[in-house]
């Protein structure tokens, strides 16, 4: 693919390697500093993907509130948010949740039987109706999506989870940064971590380049370039 978004996953994780604790829940466990840092980095691109299984998680997604964030985004002639894309296949998300209050523009990315529940429910502003893979129905198709999302003028996107949407766009390739904050917390157990999915044999280890680090109080930030 020669033209389609930038992506940059963003994920806070335990010391022992955990984006949540085994059951599933909201990932409240990074300090405030993290909390900046992904607010930050949500100011600089134009949408925003999460999996359904992470907004079911929170109920709420992470809107820009800070007004240097927000002033900054007016000088790149950004709109003052970012779009919030939720991916999910099924469809099966709550309307009730609060993020179907919060003022931020909201997308679904879904396949066409997921598309039908949300037809004639104002929660979200465009629908984007992939096809699935010849291999899974239900899976998103990355290519055809990328190729929508840059005709669309998304030309950086923000991929925050959780560790099954990260695991279908490295899969593709398709991740190009990824930011891990590690938190000086242990949860063990059979929890998810930043890359689900199946699982990759050593030889085929996705190889990172380290491109920065900083420490701020007990957390560290981890910078990396994904090689291709
Ligand atoms: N620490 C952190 O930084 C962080 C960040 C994010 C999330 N989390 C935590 O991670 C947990 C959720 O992670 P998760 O891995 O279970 O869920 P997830 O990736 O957020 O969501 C999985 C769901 O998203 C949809 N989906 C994802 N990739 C898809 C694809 N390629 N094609 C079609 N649909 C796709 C499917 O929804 P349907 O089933 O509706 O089709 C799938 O069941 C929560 O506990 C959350 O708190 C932690």
């Amino acid at each position: 693919m020669n033209h389609r978004p930038h992506t940059t996953a963003i994920l806070a994780m335990t010391a022992d390697g955990k984006i949540a604790d085994f059951k599933y829940s909201a990932a409240r466990f990074g300090s405030i500093n993290d909390k900046i840092h992904l607010e930050k980095q949500v100011s600089l691109v134009d949408g925003v993907l999460f999996g359904a299984g992470t907004l079911k998680s929170y109920g709420t997604t992470l809107s820009i509130s800070n007004p240097i964030l927000l002033q900054e985004r007016v000088m790149r002639s950004q709109p003052p948010q970012p779009v919030q894309i939720v991916v999910s296949a099924s469809g099966n998300l709550d309307p009730q949740w609060r993020f179907f209050q919060q003022p931020v523009p909201r997308w679904l990315l879904t396949v066409p039987s997921g598309a039908e529940k949300w037809r004639s429910h104002p929660g979200f502003k465009r629908i984007l109706i992939v096809h699935g893979t010849k291999e899974n129905h239900s899976a998103i198709n990355w290519t055809a999506t990328f190729s929508q999302l840059q005709e669309l003028n998304l030309n950086k996107l923000a991929i925050l989870g959780g560790g099954e949407l990260v695991a279908s766009l490295l899969a593709e390739d398709l991740i190009d940064e990824l930011w891990l904050t590690i938190c000086p917390v242990i949860f063990g157990g059979n929890a998810p971590t930043p890359v689900g999915g199946k699982g990759l044999i050593q030889s085929q280890a996705k190889k990172l380049q380290l491109l920065e680090t900083k420490q701020v109080e007990q957390e560290i930030f981890l910078h990396y370039l994904v090689i291709k």
